[in-house]
């Protein structure tokens, strides 16, 4: 391999725009917000509202802001959906700069080349496609085996007081740079690819007051690993988790990612630190020298305002924590280390592990493989062997190229660790694992951030323990769980008794980064070059443009499916083994609401198709109509589309053939979706009216034609045979906005940006 020597434009010479954010700032918090301190997550979101002067009051937990982002990153499993709509836009460049990060889609099984090598073999298509794209639209394309998204963003990309979205629930790993980084659905990273102003209900700020200063064992990761105990998994849903406190002094930058990385485990919308020595460090050890100065100079800006009020504040003594150990199968069932091994007892489990793995965008710093390899030499020394498989996963080729020229690998693979690609591999259940038979009960400890059932394995009697990478290297090495190394012994090679000595190492290296030495970006100069998706391809297909309202009332609708109970976003767009078909419309569109409770006969997916009259499948039914040129709606009752904002669960009905959705209410990212793909969400005016609507009714609308945002629209069912019918109306309200209605009326809102675009 050739040493990189191209820094991209983008990469080095990404200078955050303070003066312009403290303008909007300014103008927001004297003219809006009365002069009122505001902490350090309000003051970054309200500095990037789209148009601050048309806002007249802020409520936090009602007021949806218009933002504008400074960025966006895509993984390669959700970047293909994203760019296939972005490509309907018809724009020649992305709105802001975008990269993306192939790292999902590579399987850990014979070690990091190899793997990498078959991943660009089986998802070919996906890669060219994805790079081709990013060629032509000038995205930042990191190719497989460059590294984990959040891990290289931390490194090239994340920057104080700006905001980024990012198609992947960790993107709040920013955060330890003083980045609001938020995860999102692809149809959101394509707004702010596309120049449309990106939504979010304003968060209320949670602050966490940090104190005291970590011991010898105890890690960044402690701390979240013991707010996850704290808070559970649906505690910091609706809020921003902001640290604050004298305690953050003394912690490392990248071990601030890792605390942020996992505020997605309480469901908060992201995690942030202010401005810190450590982060100014990092950047330039990372080589972004003009990015650390004007951090520097507007550091006022980078911090919360004295006095600024959270709306609820916890306060964490770090002299006080203790490392802790969470799961099995939730993050938020967390027990200090002391008393884990009684833990284990009670519930009567195995004392085994099976493998320990440390890495991923998690916990893959210098500081956390130093502080790794420090334990690891300790025991190499005493000629002491893991018993239990151990594997490495670095966040990516920088990391990994400088632990290689530092000597970390020669130790760890002294012991028998195995180094896996610079991917999510197990993390995400990229695994081939080989040495436990299927459903067999073991247990294994990681650094990594989720634990539910089946994630890292698919074997749902896998135990996963999250735990610091210090602490997993340490209970791999004694194969036990009852193992606490603060306490207990190892016998060594003479059969003596073996403690280890607390670990330690580097925050940054001595000697700097390496720059990473496999080609990792492209940025390449043709972008007139061909998006390359072959016409067999059962993964990809293009989008073509949803039909624009035809400007008549819509007439003769059929009831494809009464729903009955909870319709969220996996009941109409099932995953698992549907994510394979993620790029592709048509092909995933055969798992449209095959989740979803018919009201009429109480059975999952069968639903009477009214013009045959016989029974089938709801995407069966779906496609009959759709090839009849029949449209067709849903009917359904509260919170229709909760759960993750996946785009797919809007754009598979409209393409399926949808206009209008009827509901008792929406979950407001579906809603928005909906209103994004041309689709008409409207809602009961009165709840009750759901039971007067049967799934044989055939349904018209009146109003939608001149609809206006506040009027409401009246639909008329009609039940019965032809010229032996009864009809009644219902009327229903709607959220439409004006520039919503204009999506409509155009089709969709990507249409609408066509529009303009050709002029
Ligand atoms: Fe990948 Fe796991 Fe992080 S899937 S992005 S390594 S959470």
């Amino acid at each position: 391999t050739t040493k990189n020597q191209f820094i991209p434009k983008s990469v080095s010479g990404t200078v955050p725009q303070y003066e312009k954010l403290i303008k909007n700032l300014s103008f927001v918090q004297k003219r809006i917000l009365g002069g009122q301190p505001l902490t350090l997550a309000e003051k970054i979101l309200y500095s990037h509202l789209w148009d601050p002067e048309k806002i007249d009051n802020i409520v936090k937990g009602e007021t949806y802001l218009k933002l504008k982002p400074d960025r966006v990153a895509m993984q390669d499993a959700s970047a293909q959906m994203a760019i296939l709509q972005f490509m309907l836009s018809q724009m020649s460049s992305t709105a802001v700069p975008t990269s993306i990060h192939c790292d999902h889609l590579i399987e850990a099984f014979k070690g990091s080349d190899k793997d990498v090598a078959t991943a660009k073999i089986t998802n070919k298509e996906i890669f060219d496609f994805l790079r081709s794209s990013a060629n032509r639209y000038g995205i930042e394309f990191w190719g497989p085996g460059s590294g984990i998204i959040h891990q290289v963003v931390l490194e090239n990309y994340a920057t104080p007081g700006e905001l980024m979205l990012g198609t992947d629930s960790h993107t709040p790993n920013a955060g330890g740079l003083g980045m609001i980084a938020i995860g999102v659905g692809g149809a959101d990273a394509v707004d702010a690819m596309a120049d449309i102003p990106w939504e979010l209900k304003a968060p209320n700020t949670l602050g966490v007051k940090l104190t005291g200063e970590l011991n010898e064992w105890t890690s960044p990761k402690d701390v979240i690993l013991h707010l996850v105990g704290k808070l559970t998994v649906r505690g910091g849903t609706g809020h921003i988790i902001e640290y604050f406190g004298p305690g953050i002094e003394k912690l490392s930058c990248t071990g601030m990612a890792t605390i942020c990385n996992m505020g997605a485990e309480v469901g908060a919308t992201t995690s942030l630190f202010p401005f810190t020595p450590s982060m100014y460090s990092y950047l330039i050890s990372t080589r972004r020298q003009p990015v650390a100065h004007q951090a520097s100079l507007y550091s006022s800006y980078l911090k919360a305002d004295v006095d600024a009020k959270y709306d609820q504040v916890i306060e964490i003594n770090l002299s006080e924590l203790e490392p802790h150990i969470n799961g099995p199968f939730t993050p938020d069932l967390s027990t200090p280390l002391s008393k884990f091994s009684d833990f284990i007892k009670k519930n009567g489990w195995k004392d085994e592990i099976k493998a320990g793995l440390i890495g991923s965008c998690t916990n893959s710093s210098y500081q956390d493989m130093s502080r790794v390899v420090s334990l690891t030499t300790q025991a190499l020394e005493k000629g002491i062997q893991p018993k239990a498989d151990f594997f490495i996963t670095p966040g990516s080729e920088q990391i990994r190229e400088t632990m290689e020229r530092d000597g970390h690998f020669e130790v760890l693979e002294k012991v028998g660790g195995h180094v896996l690609a610079n991917a999510c591999g197990p993390c995400i259940g990229q695994w081939k694992r080989t040495d436990i038979q299927k459903d067999e009960e073991n247990a294994i400890l990681t650094s990594y951030n989720r634990n539910f059932r089946n994630r890292n394995d698919g074997n749902p009697s896998t135990m996963n323990f999250l735990a610091s990478p210090e602490i997993v290297t340490a209970m791999t090495f004694a194969g036990k769980l009852s193992f606490n190394p603060l306490t207990d012994t190892l016998i060594d090679k003479d059969g003596k008794p073996f403690k280890f000595s607390s670990p330690f190492g580097d925050e940054l290296p001595s000697e700097g980064f390496a720059e990473g030495s496999q080609a990792q970006i492209d940025l390449l100069a043709d972008r007139t070059a061909d998006i390359i998706i072959s016409p067999d391809s059962t993964r990809l297909q293009l989008l073509e443009p949803f039909p624009i309202f035809p400007g008549k009332e819509f007439d003769l609708l059929r009831v494809l499916v009464k729903v009955k109970g909870k319709c969220t976003t996996d009941h109409i767009s099932a995953a698992g083994p549907w994510l394979k078909y993620k790029g592709h419309l048509e092909n995933i569109s055969n798992n449209t609401l095959i989740g979803a409770l018919n009201a009429e006969n109480d059975k999952v997916n069968v639903v009477r198709n009214t013009l045959t009259g016989t029974d089938d499948t709801i995407p069966n039914v779906a496609r009959h109509y759709k090839e009849n040129d029949v449209q067709w709606v849903v009917i359904a009752e509260h919170n229709y589309g909760e759960g993750s904002a996946r785009e797919h669960a809007a754009l598979q009905v409209r393409y399926l053939g949808c206009p209008i959705i009827i509901a008792k209410s929406f979950a407001r990212i579906h809603e928005t979706n909906l209103k994004k793909q041309g689709v008409l969400p409207l809602i009961f005016k009165n709840d009750q009216d759901y039971n007067l609507i049967t799934g044989s009714d055939v349904i018209s609308t009146i109003g939608v034609v001149g609809l206006k945002p506040g009027k409401n629209v009246i639909i008329r069912v009609r039940r019965g045979e032809n010229g032996d019918y009864k009809e009644f109306d219902i009327e229903t309200l709607h959220t439409m906005s004006e520039d919503q209605i204009e999506w409509f009326n155009k089709g969709s809102a990507l249409n609408l940006i066509a529009h303009k675009n050709s002029g």
